[in-house]
């Protein structure tokens, strides 16, 4: 419904990105008084963007008219462009909106091929083959809800990228290792929502610093070789239909900030060393199959901000006291039947949305009724099915059990309310027959 919103409102758009302003203004004069010189001058511009700097190569400005780029002001900038003479040339691209009748053809590609950036953003077009010039200068490629029929194989040609990003359009490959195994200065790669399949790569390239494969249909388990990655900063695999245990190496990501890991079916305990990384603030694994004590360690993590173990199979005493629960941003641990808290050290109000501990370090299970007025073991329930609130905490615990108690006998009613129906009308179809 969105891409199709966006189809329709068609235009094409050449935006400039701000991606070498550093290295481009250096080469030029400083940018802070040639920057608004430039924006005032634009009513006139051909004459006095001549003036100031070479112009664009022809073959390129054509190139942008047959794309219904508007040309008729210098669509350089310090930032898009080189600074090369005679002709400057486009370094970096990004269509946008783009409508079904625009196309690419491999001669507006071959004259584009100076591009080291080049980004489609709800581009809804197939794509076609990029002349070897242009998939060797690409450091960074990006499309978004954009190419159709993106194939693996494509990809891997651009083996100088640092950073690759797909998002929402599917690719058809074997594995991952595919894309990847050729692009040596590899630096972020994020595919989101890629249908991809298969198994993680066993390879990784060790100037890694970004990894998102999050939202596919990759399966198998995490491979120890992952935790090779120095400089990994962010790992998400989430949703995917991952298995198997936690590399126990986990720790060796020693520059990990982000993990997220959920909503796979990753099980076993978590790996103790996790407390070997010290700047983790986002940690998510939740959905899972996890088990084991949660560890104490996760309370020492000083940068932690964001910790998510919900609908895991953690057992035990919660091992985190109210002042480290406050600090966080988020804390998710709801959905854990054999975690319970130390009503010594967590209060009810906190709404942990687990059980509170018997004396044994057992969770006090609730009683499959709500019916129970004693003040006491209410508030309890209350906060030990609650995740935001009393009322809130009620109706979970009356969802948890009323899967099974309710709708059991619901079904019951239902079934045998269809086989009545059905020979109450077997019974009139024999009597008109008969009758008949
Ligand atoms: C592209 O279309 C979207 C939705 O119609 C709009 O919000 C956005 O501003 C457009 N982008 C450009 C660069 O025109
Ligand atoms: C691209 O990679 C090739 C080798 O794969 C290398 O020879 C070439 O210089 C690189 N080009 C750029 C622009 O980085
Ligand atoms: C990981 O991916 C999921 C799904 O795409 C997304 O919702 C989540 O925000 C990502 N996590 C981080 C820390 O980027
Ligand atoms: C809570 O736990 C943290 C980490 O284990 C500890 O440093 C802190 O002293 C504890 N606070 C209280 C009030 O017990
Ligand atoms: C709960 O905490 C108190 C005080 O720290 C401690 O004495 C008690 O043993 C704990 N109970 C359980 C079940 O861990």
């Amino acid at each position: 419904m969105r891409a199709s919103i966006i189809t329709t409102t068609t235009s094409f758009f050449l935006l400039l990105l701000l991606l070498y302003p550093t290295a481009i203004a250096t080469a030029t004069t400083p940018p802070p008084s040639t920057k608004p010189a430039v924006a005032t001058e634009s009513p006139s511009p051909p004459s006095t963007s001549t003036s100031t700097s070479p112009t664009l190569d022809p073959n390129q400005l054509r190139a942008l008219q047959f794309l219904h780029i508007p040309t008729t002001q210098d669509p350089c900038t310090p930032s898009t462009c080189d600074t090369t003479v005679p002709f400057r040339h486009l370094l970096s691209l990004r269509l946008t909106n783009c409508s079904s009748d625009h196309r690419l053809s491999t001669t507006i590609l071959s004259s584009l091929s100076t591009l080291t950036s080049l980004t489609f953003l709800n581009c809804h077009i197939p794509i076609i083959h990029f002349p070897s010039s242009l998939s060797a200068n690409l450091h960074s490629f990006t499309s978004i809800n954009s190419l159709q029929r993106l194939t693996g194989v494509f990809l891997s040609r651009f083996h100088n990228l640092t950073h690759l990003y797909i998002s929402g359009d599917p690719i058809k490959v074997s594995g991952v290792h595919v894309i990847t195994s050729k692009m040596k200065s590899l630096k972020t790669i994020t595919l989101f929502n890629t249908h991809l399949i298969g198994y993680l790569p066993k390879d990784w390239n060790p100037k890694l610093t970004h990894i998102d494969f999050s939202k596919n249909k990759l399966k198998g388990t995490i491979p120890t070789s992952l935790t090779l990655l120095k400089n990994l900063q962010v790992l998400n695999f989430s949703s995917n239909n991952l298995i198997g245990a936690l590399p126990n190496s986990l720790g060796a990501l020693t520059s990990l900030k982000t993990l997220s890991l959920s909503s796979n079916s990753i099980h076993g305990p978590i790996p103790g060393s996790i407390s070997d990384i010290p700047g983790l603030v986002h940690l998510d694994l939740g959905s899972n199959q996890l088990n084991g004590v949660i560890p104490e360690f996760i309370s020492e993590m000083k940068e932690l901000k964001y910790l998510n173990l919900e609908n895991n199979k953690f057992h035990g005493v919660l091992p985190f006291n109210a002042s480290f629960i406050k600090n966080l941003d988020v804390f998710k641990i709801n959905g854990n039947y054999d975690l319970c808290y130390n009503s010594s050290v967590n209060s009810v109000e906190m709404n942990l949305g687990i059980a509170p501990c018997d004396k044994h370090g057992m969770p006090i299970l609730p009683p499959p009724s709500e019916t129970d007025t004693s003040s006491y073991s209410v508030d309890d329930l209350g906060g030990g099915g609650g995740e935001s609130g009393g009322n809130d905490g009620d109706d979970d615990v009356e969802k948890k059990n009323g899967v099974h108690v309710n709708r059991g006998p619901n079904k019951v009613i239902l079934g045998v309310a269809i086989a009545l129906s059905a020979m109450v009308f077997i019974v009139i179809f024999l009597v008109l027959l008969f009758v008949c």
